[in-house]
């Protein structure tokens, strides 16, 4: 089975045209009441801390600084709103989760924001799980995936980071996360494999996107 299976052609196109536009950020929202109204397609970046959630984004977006990125994890402590120029998406960059070294009540309210959102937002079509492509899914990835099945929201991992393991050990992470997602009731049984540094993936990602606008 391949990991990346070639997008049609006619949803690599629209892809391209619907990311070719600007992108802007709107807001940063820290309770589920500050969130825009539900009125077009959204699609949330979920994963833990810096996994590269924001930078997939800018990568996406091909807009260098859009979402802030960091080498610290906990950079994004927030659900950070960004919507397309004449398209009716928006894209949610959130707070990462497993972060441990934040104040406990910080973490707390992170995790109920993370919660409240993935598993309670009528609009949310698609949440993009990222998992670190030299590790795999890790425990809070499979809770999240969990939660997500409960819940029938669709999701797909994407593995990022491409461009720092190994072929083999990238192989290896392919097959243990393809098994990870198997049997999962909500989760796309395709995976994306990326890399925001040499933009492994993104015309995948850019097309799948624009195919769930269109549908
Ligand atoms: P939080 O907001 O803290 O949850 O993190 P995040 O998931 O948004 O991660 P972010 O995009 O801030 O990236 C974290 C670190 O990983 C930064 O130092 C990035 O430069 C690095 N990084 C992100 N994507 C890639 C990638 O594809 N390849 C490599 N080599 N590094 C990456
Ligand atoms: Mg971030």
């Amino acid at each position: 089975m391949t990991d990346t299976a070639p997008a049609p052609e006619r949803d690599t196109e629209a892809g391209r045209l619907l990311f070719a536009r600007p992108f802007i950020f709107v807001k940063g929202c820290v309770t589920i009441a500050d969130l825009p109204p539900a009125d077009r397609t959204e699609v949330a970046f979920a994963g833990r801390s810096n996994v590269g959630k924001s930078s997939l984004i800018n990568a996406l977006v091909g807009m260098t600084g859009l979402a802030r990125t960091s080498n610290t994890p906990g950079r994004t402590q927030e659900l950070n709103i960004f919507e397309a120029a004449d398209a009716p998406l928006r894209i949610v960059d959130m707070p990462g989760y497993g972060f441990a070294q934040a104040p406990k009540d910080k973490v707390a309210q992170w995790t109920k924001l993370i919660h409240a959102y993935l598993t309670g937002r009528p609009n949310l079509r698609r949440v993009y799980v990222l998992v670190d492509g030299r590790h795999g899914p890790r425990a809070n990835d499979l809770t999240v995936m969990n939660e997500l099945d409960a819940a029938a929201v669709s999701y797909q991992v994407v593995l990022t980071k491409a461009d720092k393991p190994s072929k083999a050990e990238l192989d290896k992470v392919i097959g243990a996360t393809q098994a990870a997602i198997a049997k999962r009731p909500a989760a796309h049984p395709e995976l994306i494999v990326t890399s925001s540094q040499t933009r492994a993936g993104m015309e995948q990602l850019r097309a799948e996107i624009a195919a769930l606008l269109a549908s």
